[in-house]
């Protein structure tokens, strides 16, 4: 059967789906593989490693002769058309946001899965890309808050006088805030954590981070997962944090509820409490912020209230993205450990009766899978 990754062609987008050493894992699977020209320039992968690696490299992908199409960022709507009825998508999908994409799955008879609904069970692990990607981007957030802070991370003990350490305050310690903290403390700073979950503070102190007791109930979801504040417990947090944040150098937050918009941790006016030169990192930045201030892609410049200059907010955008060569290490480990789950002697047959194929299920034979997402559909339309 034959696997195509085409070149992403969202703006900005820098990894890709697959690498030399998933091609060769795949075309030891049996599958043939193809690799439009050029997907790999942004993540350092040549065409003649695909090629060395036993795929072919094309002009472009001939949609209507693919039989399972892999994926980064979600296909456009004008892609599942094209198209042959019963094709395989493997991918990132972001099915709450891009209807109209899962809607064209459905229609063209795709069978879709999305990767951020991997089952988070002990054995989908290796096939978890929202787990692989936010170790990515929490890495990052501490390198965006460090270039921009105006001093150093560690304690510093100099003949010219003693450097005291940098205060970083991480909120949300789920993947990507526990390796926040992780590399805020290799870059040697004090580091403190704060999450609603109950099982937060041991996971906050076991990466050697003070956990944030705010005195408020824990707020345990479904999964593992946080559930939504009511606006007066977000009212109370915030007011509890406040202190915190303000005593902070760098803050960096990373807080999510599944399928809701991002909450709303740091106000304005906490952000302006702050120190002068101090940081604040938004990794939510684009799922609806975590900081009042904070704008996708930009560096926003609070006035510090104590006068003196300001605290920059800093919202991140396309966060694994900045460091595609990992990030496609990582993701295309995972596109490829889903997609041999479902082959057998060089064929890709879905077995719906395993409970990682069924719940990465999108879309299949005309129908969406994912019910959450189904009733957003028929709701919406
Ligand atoms: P996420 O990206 O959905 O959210 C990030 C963090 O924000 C979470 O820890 C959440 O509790 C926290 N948060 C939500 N609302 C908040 C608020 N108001 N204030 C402060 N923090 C808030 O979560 P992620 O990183 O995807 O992990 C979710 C859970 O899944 C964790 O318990 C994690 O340990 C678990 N997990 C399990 C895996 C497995 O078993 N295979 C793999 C990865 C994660």
């Amino acid at each position: 059967m034959r696997v195509a990754v085409p070149a992403e062609t969202l703006p900005g987008e820098r990894r890709v789906a697959v690498t030399p050493e998933t091609v060769a894992q795949l075309v030891g699977a049996g599958l043939e593989v193809v690799v439009q020209r050029g997907a790999g320039r942004h993540a350092f992968v040549p065409d003649d490693a695909y090629t060395g690696a036993g795929a072919v490299v094309v002009e472009a992908v001939d949609a209507a002769a693919v039989d399972v199409l892999l994926h980064v960022r979600p296909l456009p709507p004008a892609v599942p058309p094209r198209l042959r009825e019963g094709a395989i998508t493997i991918g990132l999908c972001s099915p709450s946001t891009e209807l109209p994409t899962v809607a064209a799955l459905r229609d063209a008879r795709t069978t879709s899965f999305a990767l951020e609904l991997v089952p988070r069970i002990s054995r989908a692990q290796s096939m978890d890309a929202l787990t692989s990607q936010a170790l990515v981007a929490g890495y990052r957030c501490v390198l965006e808050a460090a270039t921009r802070l105006p001093r150093f991370l560690p304690l510093f003990m100099t003949a010219a006088g003693t450097v005291p350490p940098a205060r970083v305050l991480v909120l949300g310690a789920g993947v990507a805030g526990l390796q926040a903290i992780a590399t805020a403390r290799r870059l040697g700073a004090v580091v403190s954590g704060y999450d609603v979950r109950s099982s937060s503070a041991d996971e906050v102190r076991s990466m050697g981070a003070t956990f944030v007791d705010l005195g408020l109930d824990a707020l345990e979801g479904g999964g593992g997962y946080a559930r939504e504040m009511t606006e007066e417990r977000a009212r109370a947090q915030r007011e509890a944090l406040a202190p915190h944040v303000a005593d902070a150098d760098v803050v960096i937050t990373t807080a999510a509820v599944p399928g809701r918009s991002a909450p709303l941790l740091v106000t304005t006016p906490m952000v302006a409490a702050m120190k002068p030169g101090s940081v604040v990192v938004d990794l939510a930045a684009e799922s609806g912020g975590n900081v009042e201030a904070s704008v996708p892609g930009q560096d926003v410049a609070v006035p510090a209230t104590a006068g003196g200059g300001d605290v920059v907010v800093v919202g991140m955008r396309d966060a694994a993205s900045t460091m595609p060569v990992d990030a496609s290490r990582l993701y295309a480990k995972n596109v490829a450990n889903l997609l041999l789950l479902m082959t057998t002697d060089g064929e890709v047959v879905p077995d719906f009766d395993d409970e990682v194929v069924a719940g990465a299920c999108l879309t299949h034979a005309g129908e969406v899978r994912h019910e959450p997402t189904r009733i957003l559909l028929e709701g919406g339309q």
